[in-house]
């Protein structure tokens, strides 16, 4: 019989040890093991878990161990932010399932329209369509924004382009050469460099809140071998390292200018989207996860709700409103 281990969840005592380590400085073993009350092999035991979790945790004898490399907290992201409203009211935690349930959790306790719910690592981060997405620590920005808007539950699909043309714009004012994928992936050089997920809350009378999660791949150097044609990050595909505290805050604040934009004039937004897409215009296969059914044709334009209109070879248009796209052949993986 082949016995297998469940996977290691990390608990308060490793979220305790990683705040320790953070921040680059050595911490010595017997430090960590007074303030943990555990002892040393103890917390050498943890220490590996966590190394096989993906944090990179450094050590050296008789310095004992670090944790080199960027850790996000409210304070240092505020005091980057430029924003008027959103990311007033920022949590971050080192290790979640997925930020949805963090959101959901602090949603509950009245959290405010913009609040910022960022982790370092997630072990059950989702994606659309009910895949999962990957969540090392160290290397991808993963965080969910809550937004109260007053608008009616039928115009929430808005956010839906809104969330995507200001990612998109963050990183475009980044330098990179970012475009949208419909939905809402943001390629960069024909691969994904990030993906989200909008979740609503309430009913079709009021809309109580929607929560976008969003996933971006920053520092990884390498992708499994089945995303390597898919996937990149904004290192792999702008040569140079950038920190996840300057991306975050450059989406955040693009983001907001964005929504504002959408509770405006939808319209303009629309524009900024259309003017993004890296799918209009081009013939695509397409999935649709309404119907399950698969065509072929061209991407014609994106309407009021930011559903893809796509004509077939027999001249009839289809309105997709949730799926996936693909310009086989042109543009690999967009
Ligand atoms: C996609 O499949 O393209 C959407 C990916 C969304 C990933 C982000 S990471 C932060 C937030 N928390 C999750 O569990 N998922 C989203």
């Amino acid at each position: 019989m082949v016995r297998v281990s469940a996977p290691y969840v990390p608990d308060e005592n490793d979220r305790e040890l990683l705040r320790l380590l953070q921040g680059g400085t050595a911490v010595s073993g017997e430090a960590i093991s007074r303030r943990l009350r555990m002892s040393r092999t103890a917390v050498w035991k943890r220490v590996q878990h966590l190394r096989e979790l993906g944090y990179a945790i450094e050590s050296a004898p008789r310095r004992g161990y670090w944790l080199p490399g960027e850790v996000l907290q409210p304070d240092g992201i505020r005091a980057q932010l430029r924003t008027r409203w959103l990311g007033k009211e920022i949590v971050c935690r080192d290790v979640v399932d997925s930020t949805f349930r963090l959101m959901r959790e602090l949603e509950a306790k009245g959290a405010a329209d913009g609040a910022v719910a960022v982790a370092g690592q997630q072990t059950a981060g989702r994606g659309r369509l009910n895949r999962s997405w990957d969540s090392p620590p160290q290397t991808g920005l993963y965080f969910n924004v809550l937004l109260r808007p007053k608008l009616p539950t039928a115009q929430a699909v808005r956010l839906t382009p809104a969330v995507a043309v200001g990612v998109c714009r963050g990183l475009q004012e980044l330098g990179f050469d970012a475009r949208i994928k419909w939905p809402n992936d943001i390629v960069v050089g024909g691969k994904k460099v990030c993906g989200m997920l909008l979740e609503m809350g309430g009913d079709m009378e009021r809309l109580r809140f929607v929560s976008a999660g969003i996933g971006i791949n920053v520092g990884q150097r390498a992708f499994p071998e089945e995303l390597r044609e898919k996937a990149t990050s904004l290192l792999l595909s702008g040569g140079r390292e950038i920190s996840r505290l300057r991306v975050l805050c450059a989406v955040l604040e693009q983001l907001e200018a964005a929504l504002e934009l959408t509770y405006a004039d939808y319209g303009a937004l629309l524009s900024q989207y259309r003017a993004r897409s890296a799918t209009l215009g081009a013939r695509v296969r397409a999935y649709n996860a309404v119907d399950g059914m698969e065509l072929v044709g061209l991407a014609q334009d994106v309407g009021e709700d930011g559903e893809l209109l796509v004509r077939d070879d027999a001249g009839a248009l289809h309105a997709l409103r949730a799926g996936d796209v693909s310009v086989r052949g042109m543009m690999g993986y967009v």
